[in-house]
């Protein structure tokens, strides 16, 4: 069971003058792993989330996403886009509030909120939280529609490092308890080291690196394994 990229291309803008974001991209993400992308600004990561997502056609080529019949797929942004009006309980229960999907859920509001240390902040309102616990609620609001797929662009890159470090924490936790299939977009070669199976390095709307990472978790930035990898991931990525 796998997402499967086949000859992926996406071209904006009119014919002399077009921008193609993606080119000719091939890749198979198997289901219930954590693969990180990392590239350059500019070079694609976010128009490829948005085409796994459904939010954009392909130009040429196309997505199959064996062995789901339905896929339910989950997006997160660097901002946690959460509506002020509505508690943090409600935020995440937001899909339910709205009827956007008729299904049952599989995941209870309590246990969510205690995963994501937010156990006593369900009646706050958004302006009562702090950046990083703002994100953990868009995670929540993400996880409590139990998606097959979570797309994530860039989500922690907008916090301090403390809150960062907290929060990869949490995801890899949850990943490591659920084993949802997880697509996460970063700028920060170190962060794509310490959560990913795999890291995806992007240039100009290709694929020039793809790096299986077999360090056992939690991952230590100072271990030799890791510090390799990352030498391995800057020689793709040149430039100096
Ligand atoms: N809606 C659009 N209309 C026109 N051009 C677009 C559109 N979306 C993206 N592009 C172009 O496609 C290319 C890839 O953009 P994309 O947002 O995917 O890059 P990115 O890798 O996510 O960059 P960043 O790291 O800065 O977020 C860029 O040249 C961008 O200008
Ligand atoms: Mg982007």
């Amino acid at each position: 069971m796998a997402i499967k990229i086949h000859g992926l291309t996406k071209s904006y803008g009119p014919v002399p003058n077009q921008v193609r974001a993606l080119q000719n991209l091939d890749l198979t993400i198997e289901l219930g792993s954590l693969t990180m992308i990392v590239g350059k600004s500019g070079c694609g990561k976010t128009t490829l989330l948005r085409l796994l997502a459904g939010l954009e056609e392909p130009t040429t080529g196309n997505i199959e996403l064996e062995g789901l019949a339905q896929p339910n797929i989950g997006i997160m942004f660097q901002e946690p886009r959460l509506m002020p009006w509505l508690t943090v309980q409600q935020n995440i229960e937001f899909a339910k509030l709205h009827k956007e999907v008729d299904q049952q859920f599989g995941q209870d509001t309590q246990q969510l909120l205690l995963a994501l240390g937010l156990e006593r902040f369900g009646q706050a309102y958004p302006t009562e939280l702090s950046g990083g616990m703002a994100q953990r609620v868009a995670l929540g609001r993400i996880l409590y529609s139990d998606p097959d797929i979570i797309l994530m662009d860039e989500p922690f890159s907008a916090l301090d490092f403390f809150t960062r470090r907290d929060l990869q924490k949490t995801l890899r936790q949850l990943w490591q308890k659920d084993g949802k299939t997880i697509i996460f977009v970063t700028h920060d070669v170190g962060e794509a080291l310490l959560l990913g199976q795999r890291v995806l390095i992007m240039e100009a709307g290709s694929l020039i690196g793809d790096l299986k990472i077999d360090l056992a978790y939690p991952r230590n930035p100072g271990a030799t394994g890791f510090q390799q990898k990352r030498e391995d991931i800057l020689k793709i990525i040149g430039g100096f």
